[in-house]
């Protein structure tokens, strides 16, 4: 797995791990690979630049990288106080009337008012781009589009490579002008947002568009087989969301007596067919586990998804309450339909092993195919 670009990072694996969470971005890094943070969920710069003195001294001076969401449109950008009058009564109305169907309560009192997705504004990311390149990042990651221009290069002073996520290959090809150094060619059974291309069509699609920048492949990738695949399409590595939610270090949600969380164990029982591609964590199309709070958004009495960022700010406080019940029903999380995969928790170094190993076996099978 010596790609080009992999030596160029120092990596020793070709392997880009996203994930919310610092234990388990760190424990990639360790592990040879490139664990990229996600910062959206940090609602106070101090609480990512907490983050990342803990990233600082977990990694073992390895690389790593930041992942922040900046995206190119939406409504109400520099509004941040005004919004909540943006939306209609009737959606707060199917909100309230959905959890009270499900039994789910209100917050506790005195408990944490949900920022919702404050962390998407331009205002929030800059500040985290700010945080972030105080620490030694290697990369520099932008979700939604392609990062300003003044921002990419800022990273670049810094010695930062910058890379954005794409769904077609007109997007990565204005990445690569907006000065965007790596693309996440991120196919439609992805986990997270997602568009309509599949990684087999897109990826060598985003290879052929853009023979001088490297390619990430992203989406359904689970196993050492389709890493193999992947670099076969022409990648220059692979970048992994989905498959660390099972991981022992993935520790974001509460332990239930069996030791793992509720989504955790849903996630262990999910099939591939249990994902729905929905707008309602965002009001961009995303990926997610199909519980019956994405279904009544899709049912004949939904009024319909608002669009960003009013979407996340009305189901901001609906989430909070559906976590802070526990509620089972309810409870999801963005992920790809490779969750069908995903039926143990190991550890991050011992998946690492087990791609490697994967990989080893589908390169052989190749050779063997070659006579
Ligand atoms: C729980 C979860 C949260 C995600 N949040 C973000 C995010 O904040 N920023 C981002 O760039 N991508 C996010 N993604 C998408 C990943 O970066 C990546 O595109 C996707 O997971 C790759 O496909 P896979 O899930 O099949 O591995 C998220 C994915 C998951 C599973």
């Amino acid at each position: 797995m010596h790609t080009a670009l992999a030596r160029r990072l120092g990596l020793r694996l070709p392997i880009f791990g996203f994930t919310p969470s610092p234990e388990v971005a760190a424990a990639i890094t360790r592990a040879g690979g490139m664990g990229v943070l996600g910062a959206v969920r940090y609602t106070h710069p101090d609480q990512l630049e907490e983050a990342l003195v803990w990233m600082d001294a977990n990694t073992d001076g390895k690389p790593y990288g930041v992942d922040v969401v900046m995206p190119m449109k939406y409504v109400g950008d520099d509004k941040l106080d005004s919004l909540g009058d943006m939306i209609p009564e009737a959606h707060k109305r199917f909100v309230d009337d959905v959890l009270q169907r499900f039994g789910v309560p209100e917050l506790p009192e005195g408990a944490d008012t949900p920022g919702g997705i404050t962390g998407w504004m331009h205002a929030f990311a800059r500040a985290q781009v700010d945080v972030a390149l105080r620490h030694p990042i290697r990369l520099l990651a932008n979700a939604l589009g392609s990062p300003p221009a003044d921002i990419v290069a800022e990273a670049h002073e810094h010695g930062v490579l910058v890379a954005a996520l794409a769904g077609k290959a007109e997007h990565a090809r204005s990445h690569t002008e907006a000065g965007v150094d790596i693309v996440v060619a991120v196919g439609h059974e992805a986990g997270g947002h997602t568009g309509e291309i599949t990684t087999m069509v897109l990826v060598p699609e985003v290879v052929r568009a853009l023979p001088d920048t490297p390619v990430l492949a992203a989406g359904g990738i689970g196993s050492g087989a389709q890493i193999a695949a992947a670099l076969a399409m022409g990648a220059q590595g692979v970048w992994l969301g989905s498959v660390w939610l099972t991981t022992q270090e993935y520790r974001l949600e509460p332990a239930q007596p069996s030791g793992y969380s509720v989504v955790t164990e849903k996630l262990l029982e999910a099939t591939s067919s249990d994902t729905v591609r929905s707008r309602v964590i965002s009001g961009k199309p995303a990926r997610m586990l199909r519980t019956p709070w994405t279904e009544a958004w899709e049912a004949k009495d939904s009024p319909g998804t608002l669009p960003m960022p009013l979407q996340g700010l009305l189901v901001a406080n609906a989430e909070a309450r559906i976590r802070a019940a526990q509620s089972r029903e309810l409870m999801g999380t963005p992920v790809g339909q490779i969750v069908g995969a995903m039926n143990q928790v190991e550890s991050v170094a011992d998946l690492m092993s087990r791609f490697e190993r994967e990989f080893e076996e589908a390169t052989d099978r190749l050779l063997e195919l070659r006579g």
